[in-house]
């Protein structure tokens, strides 16, 4: 089964080319991706030369560069590819609306012309809004009731895929996961920026109360749900994906802050975010019950080993702080990327 994975030099697009090179390597893979400020292929460099294994630099929302990565040989699209953070979205809503939504549009006509075997789109818990601390946790039957022009664009482009379904019949699946966290994450996102402001006795800033409530899940166990619905998922079907593991942010930075011995005077709460989401759950009965997923990890074991993991790759980060990985690239595949 060959794979087109867009997006696969971002946070988690580049731990499922891991997870396929490193578990089944009999998949062919090409990561098509635009390279944004989110793309790093320095996240992919120890398996950039592995023959299952190419990369073809182009946009989404462009139908030719599409194209040209399609005539490679496609079985199953896995779209990773988006603009993925909140306060960005608050910023600048038309990137979101383009990228997410038209992009995905794209990526299903070539989906359809080229009859592929599934289409994968990587979604987001943010698109069934805000919970109560009382309320159940999301399943694949509630409302969506996007509050961001993020989680607003992923609702649209998952509407989009849920119409190429039901009109042309595309075997599709669409995954809803809660926050990851992991290796390779880009450090404007919560778990990297707490970790290596705390390693520099920087301030940690928290949004408002810090009680916003997050359920927690290790990239990993989200890629092999992923992986999981690509080879078994029912054409149509939705697939929620989340460990159980509710969280406030405060707590989060507060358990980073132990495991690394720093103090807690480093927490400093800063203006909330406008329409922050309150909480979050998953209820992922679904995928295990009929596909057999479990999350390796806990909250524990996960949050230790991703810590461990930024201590042990300063030169990643500090990498993408400096920005110096763009120009390297810039350089480095200038030659290489196209298809
Ligand atoms: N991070 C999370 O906690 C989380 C949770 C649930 C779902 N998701 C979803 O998972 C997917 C991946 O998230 P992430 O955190 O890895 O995002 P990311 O921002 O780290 O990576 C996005 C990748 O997409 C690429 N990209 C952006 N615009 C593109 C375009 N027009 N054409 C081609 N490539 C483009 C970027 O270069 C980057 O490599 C997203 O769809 C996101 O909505 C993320």
């Amino acid at each position: 089964m060959a794979m087109l994975i867009t997006g696969g030099a971002g946070f988690i697009g580049s731990n499922f080319v891991h997870y396929m090179l490193q578990h089944h390597p009999e998949h062919p893979i090409v990561n098509f991706d635009a390279l944004t400020y989110a793309g790093n292929l320095e996240s992919l460099r120890d398996i950039e030369d592995h023959p299952s294994y190419r990369f073809v630099k182009g946009d989404i929302t462009n139908p030719d560069d599409v194209e040209r990565a399609m005539q490679l040989g496609v079985d199953i699209i896995l779209n990773f590819a988006a603009e993925s953070h909140v306060d960005r979205s608050i910023m600048d809503p038309g990137v979101f609306a383009k990228t997410n939504v038209l992009g995905t549009q794209v990526l299903l006509d070539a989906a359809r012309r080229h009859g592929v075997k599934k289409y994968l789109q990587v979604s987001t818990d943010e698109v069934y809004g805000t919970l109560s601390p009382s309320d159940p946790a999301f399943t694949e039957q509630t409302p969506l009731a996007p509050n961001s022009p993020y989680s607003a664009s992923k609702a649209g482009a998952d509407l989009m895929v849920r119409a190429y379904h039901e009109t042309f019949g595309l075997p599709v699946n669409i995954t809803r996961c809660s926050n990851n966290y992991g290796p390779y994450h880009f450090p404007e996102k919560l778990f990297p920026l707490m970790i290596l402001n705390a390693l520099e006795d920087k301030p940690l800033p928290v949004y408002g109360d810090g009680l916003q409530v997050r359920d927690w899940l290790h990239v990993s166990d989200h890629c092999r749900g992923i992986y999981l619905v690509a080879e078994k998922g029912v054409p149509g079907e939705v697939y929620n994906i989340g460990g159980n593991n509710e969280r406030a942010n405060i707590d989060v930075v507060k358990t980073i802050l132990q495991i690394l011995g720093k103090p807690e005077s480093l927490i400093q709460h800063v203006k909330d975010r406008p329409g922050h989401d309150r909480r979050y759950a998953i209820d992922a009965t679904k995928i295990r019950r009929e596909l057999g997923w479990e999350p390796k990890y806990t909250f524990d074991t996960g949050i230790l080993e991703t810590v461990t993991w930024y201590l042990a790759n300063e030169k990643w980060w500090s990498a993408v702080r400096s920005g110096s990985y763009m120009e390297y690239y810039e350089a480095q595949y200038k030659d290489r990327v196209k298809a």
